[in-house]
Order: C-alpha cells, then sequence, then structure tokens
C-alpha cells in the first residue's frame, strides 16, 4: 500500500518539507547574536561579516562592532583606521571599507533599499547578501541561495537533477530556480532562509551529514537512489597555483621595520616589507599562507636582524610608506590577521 510519503509529490512534498524544517528550526536553530533584538543595521553588518567567514569567527567581531559603532551612521561617521583596526582579523578588509561605504550611502537615502535587486546596488552587496539582508531584516520573499542551500536541495531532489547538478553549482542554481519560487511561503523566506543555513551546518553538512538525525531524511532522494550524501554533490573548484612572496623581518631601533600597503584591497594595513630578489638567500624564520580572492599566498618570511640604516636593500625613510614600529604599538594599527600571527610567533621565537 502506498504511503502518505509515497503519495506526496511536486508542491505538496515541498511545503511538507518546509514545515519541518521551520519547526526543526524553531526547537533547534542556532542562538546567534544578530538574531537576538534584531535590527537592520545588525542583519546588514552580520551579513557582510559572514561573507566569506564562519560563524564562529564572526561572532565576536560582530559583538565588539555593535558596542562600538551601533548603527549605520555611527559606522558612516567613524575613522577609516578604527573600522580597519576594529575589521583587523576577519580577513578581506576590502568588506570593512565597502561596509562603511554602504553605511554612508544609507544614511544619506530616505528610505531603506527594499528589494535584493535595490541592495545589490549598494558597495560590497551580492546577490546572496542582498537577498539574505531583504528577507530577513525586512521580510522581503526571496530565499538566500549559497552552497549550503543548494547542497540541500540537490541531496532533496537528486531524482530528478540532471547528473551535471552535482557538481557545477551555476547549473544547480539555474536548474533550481523553479523549485526555490515554489519553497517560498509569503513573510517565511527569511525564517526559511536561516533554517536552511542552520540545517547545512549542523545536520546536512558537506561531508559526513548525520543522515541519522535528519528530521526530512524521507524525503531525501540520496537515500532512495543509494547514493551517498558525503560525495553529492561535488562542486569542482578550478585550483589556482600558489603564489610565493618573500618578506623581511627586520627589527630596527626600537621597534619592527612595517609598510603600509598600498595595494588596494590592503590599503592602509600594515605588513611586513617585500624582500626583493636579490635576496633570497636570506634564511627563512617563518612561512604562512593566506587565500585573497581565492589565490592562496604562501608568505615566506626572511630574517635579517641586523641595523635597517647599514642595510642597502632595506625601505629607509626615503620610502614614505615604510615605518619603524615599536612592538607595544602593534596593537594601535591595522595588520592583516595572518601577518599579525605571523609576527607574534617571530616575536615569541626570538624571545625564547
Ligand atoms: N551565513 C550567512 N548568513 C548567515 C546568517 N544570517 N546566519 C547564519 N549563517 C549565515
Amino acid at each position: 500500500m502506498e504511503t502518505k510519503q509515497a503519495k506526496m509529490c511536486g508542491e505538496e512534498k515541498i511545503h511538507a518539507i518546509n514545515n519541518i524544517l521551520l519547526e526543526w528550526w524553531r526547537e533547534s536553530g542556532r542562538q546567534l547574536p544578530w538574531r537576538k533584538n534584531r535590527s537592520l543595521y545588525g542583519t546588514v553588518l552580520s551579513e557582510c561579516m559572514l561573507q566569506q567567514t564562519r560563524v564562529s569567527v564572526a561572532i565576536p567581531y560582530f559583538l565588539r562592532w555593535m558596542e562600538r559603532f551601533p548603527s549605520f551612521t555611527a559606522t558612516a561617521e567613524a575613522p577609516e583606521e578604527e573600522i580597519l583596526l576594529l575589521w583587523s582579523g576577519l580577513g578581506y578588509y576590502s568588506r570593512a571599507r565597502n561596509f562603511q561605504k554602504l553605511c554612508q550611502k544609507i544614511v544619506k537615502m530616505e528610505q531603506f533599499p527594499e528589494t535584493p535587486r535595490e541592495w545589490q546596488q549598494l558597495p560590497g552587496i551580492g546577490p546572496y547578501s542582498a537577498a539574505a539582508i531583504a528577507s530577513i531584516g525586512q521580510n522581503y520573499d526571496a530565499i538566500a541561495l549559497d552552497g549550503n542551500v543548494l547542497r540541500i536541495l540537490i541531496r532533496l531532489h537528486a531524482d530528478w537533477l540532471p547528473r551535471e547538478t552535482f557538481r557545477d553549482k551555476n547549473l544547480a542554481a539555474k536548474n533550481l530556480q523553479l523549485l526555490i519560487e515554489v519553497m517560498k511561503i509569503p513573510g517565511r523566506c527569511g525564517a526559511i532562509g536561516e533554517a536552511l543555513m542552520d540545517f547545512g551546518t549542523e545536520i546536512c553538512t558537506p561531508r559526513g551529514p548525520k543522515c541519522n538525525s535528519c528530521p526530512i531524511e524521507k524525503f531525501c532522494s540520496l537515500k532512495k537512489l543509494n547514493l551517498s550524501a558525503a560525495t553529492i554533490p561535488h562542486f569542482s573548484k578550478a585550483t589556482r597555483p600558489p603564489v610565493h612572496v618573500h618578506r623581511l623581518w627586520c627589527r630596527g631601533i626600537g621597534g619592527i621595520w612595517l609598510v603600509r600597503s598600498q595595494r588596494s584591497r590592503l590599503r592602509d594595513f600594515y605588513e611586513l616589507p617585500v624582500l626583493s630578489e636579490k635576496f633570497l638567500s636570506l634564511p627563512v624564520i617563518h612561512t604562512f599562507r593566506r587565500t585573497i580572492c581565492g589565490i592562496c599566498y604562501v608568505e615566506h618570511v626572511h630574517d635579517f636582524d641586523g641595523s635597517a640604516a647599514l642595510s642597502p636593500f632595506f625601505p629607509t625613510e626615503t620610502d614614505e610608506n615604510a615605518q619603524i614600529i615599536a612592538v607595544e604599538d602593534l596593537n594601535k594599527i591595522p595588520i592583516s590577521g595572518p601577518h599579525r600571527q605571523c609576527i607574534g610567533k617571530i616575536l615569541a621565537e626570538k624571545e625564547k
């Protein structure tokens, strides 16, 4: 005999999944600071911080930011140095600058943007953030679609999706458009989006999904197809070779030589100076990696712990961006997270 679930198909099945997901979310959703005393400002800030940053990392930054700059106006009027310092460690500093520009635009507007399309006109806001802000912060009927949501939907609906959607994010998003329209419950899209975010983090994880505790397992097509959720979807990432950068470690009198970066993404951040190629034979004392815009940079730090004044290759006062920074002042200037960590490690090593 056919069970009730087996009869469910199309819209009925999608709505049943939605209802179970929302129920699960009410009981088991994450308590996150931007979900407490919700505000549009808090939603925009959290979405900007969560672009390329994990929730656990963003939480303390969000709390500090709300304390220091609790409104669009406060952020709009803040000195850029302070913005960068407060963001320091979250990475991708263009996001901090864009967030401030966004606040500056918002405070000049007569009314807030209301649709994802309008949000996308603002600096740093892409399609995902725009849909998340409008749906979570303003009850707009959009569902924010990211890799997490795609993964869940592909696993649920693999039985009717073409196989290539298991490997290609863009194709998957295109093929799931109609389904997403059907998933929308007017006035509940923000909640559906947040439920999916939590479900993708807690249950339907990329590897090692917790199918035994999944409240919608009976609807999952992978089970029916006898396919493993641990391997589907498997979006291919184009891998680019890493870029090697060589930097100099040099203690001048009274501090460490640092350079104020002029590169657009890290503009005004202090970094260890780049070493000229001629001096690559100096010993490497530390190596670290960081990823910027999908490119992995391997940074090798070479030791020249002599006097900067004697160095023919080292930045001098003629390089207006190079400065000796006293160790006790390092916390007062913006330094990217990986560089700050690297400097801390070398200092600790040298002081042993
Ligand atoms: N990732 C992106 N936006 C999020 C949000 N609002 N809550 C949790 N994770 C997220």
